[in-house]
């Protein structure tokens, strides 16, 4: 074993867009703006070591102690991205510890806390070495994840986030995200998330391959523009609090998300039967309970369904009785909005 020279340990947690990031251009800038709950518990906890330089491969991964060489492409392209900025990395080995807090193949996508992790680990390293403290060390490891996969710009802040330079949207920017701090209703600061697992196998197309499908897309601009006015609309229901507007934008987000794919060419369907019959569910209850409840969707078969705080308890009786058969081995996941990155004590 090398011995090691600095190390870093963060663990960063996932997000869910309101307004979807889809398509992208350059060097991982987004086509639209975007903006995202941050999550609590679905987190990725990271230990960054520095080695000497010395034989095999530059970067080794270790996912709960097993070694994973196929995740070695995307972080060294990541490494590749950042070094004119970390001038260290080409001087220097790699080992990676990483662990997921949620379970192994949920369907649940881990670059976006995954990469946010590794973005902070490597900011923090950069100030141990050189002993020079960043600016703005979140905003520089947000830019930083962001070029390690786009959605990952934004777990690095907590509460909302947003990505994607926009009028209505101070400090707005492509290359990092920014947290919303003012005018958000204190409904929406524990609002609730509880991620029903319909799907735990790896998706059958990418992002990457969905983002660039955008490229020649029939519907991309009418889409980007619809998705400015969103966000702009959505900043307004952020503020007020209007769950009936919230229910309606992004509901329309998730499913434009998932119209976009079946109307690109190739086209693809990444929603499986019981994606819509939760669906049908959720619309089912809300229309009899009148509760306060939506959904909304990733790329992915698994329904985020998105509550405030005062109903939790209900909803999640509801949930296990008739929600849970329809998800694989029953699974789901409860979690909430959070509070962002932490450091990690070694
Ligand atoms: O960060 P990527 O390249 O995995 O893209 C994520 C895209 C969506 O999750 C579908 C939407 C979003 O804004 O997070």
């Amino acid at each position: 074993m090398s011995e090691i020279l600095f190390s870093s340990a963060w663990q960063s947690p996932s997000n869910i867009a309101l307004v979807k990031y889809w398509g992208k251009y350059g060097v991982q800038l987004p086509s639209n703006a975007s903006i995202s709950f941050t999550l609590s518990e679905c987190r990725t906890e990271t230990t960054l070591e520095v080695l000497p330089l010395g034989q095999g491969p530059k970067v080794e991964i270790l996912l709960d102690g097993e070694s994973k060489p196929d995740f070695a492409p995307k972080i060294e392209k990541l490494l590749e991205r950042v070094k004119s900025d970390l001038t260290w990395i080409d001087d220097h080995h790699f080992r990676i510890h990483t662990h997921n807090t949620f379970p192994h193949s949920s369907g649940i996508a881990s670059s976006a806390s995954g990469m946010s992790a590794l973005a902070l680990c490597l900011c923090d390293l950069h100030e141990q070495m050189e002993g020079e403290k960043f600016n703005n060390f979140f905003r520089r490891a947000s830019r930083y994840s962001r070029l390690g996969s786009g959605s990952a710009a934004r777990s690095v802040f907590g509460g909302l986030a947003y990505w994607g330079k926009h009028e209505n949207y101070a400090d707005s920017s492509q290359e990092y995200a920014v947290p919303l701090k003012e005018g958000v209703h204190p409904i929406f600061q524990d609002f609730c998330d509880t991620i029903l697992l319909v799907h735990r196998g790896s998706k059958d197309v990418s992002s990457t391959v969905g983002h660039d499908l955008m490229n020649n897309h029939p519907f991309a601009q009418q889409r980007f523009e619809l998705a400015g006015k969103n966000m702009a609309v959505l900043k307004n229901i952020l503020a007020s609090g209007d769950l009936e507007a919230f229910t309606q934008l992004v509901e329309s987000e998730a499913l434009m998300l998932h119209g976009l794919m079946m109307s690109s060419l190739p086209y693809f369907i990444l929603m499986k039967p019981n994606t819509l019959a939760i669906i049908e569910k959720i619309w089912e209850y809300r229309k009899q309970n009148g509760a306060p409840m939506l959904f909304t969707l990733d790329a992915g078969a698994n329904v985020h369904l998105l509550y405030p705080a005062s109903i939790k308890e209900a909803t999640e009786k509801w949930i296990a009785a008739e929600l849970s058969g329809y998800c694989e081995n029953n699974s789901y996941i409860c979690d909430h909005v959070g509070n962002g990155p932490s450091r990690l004590t070694k």
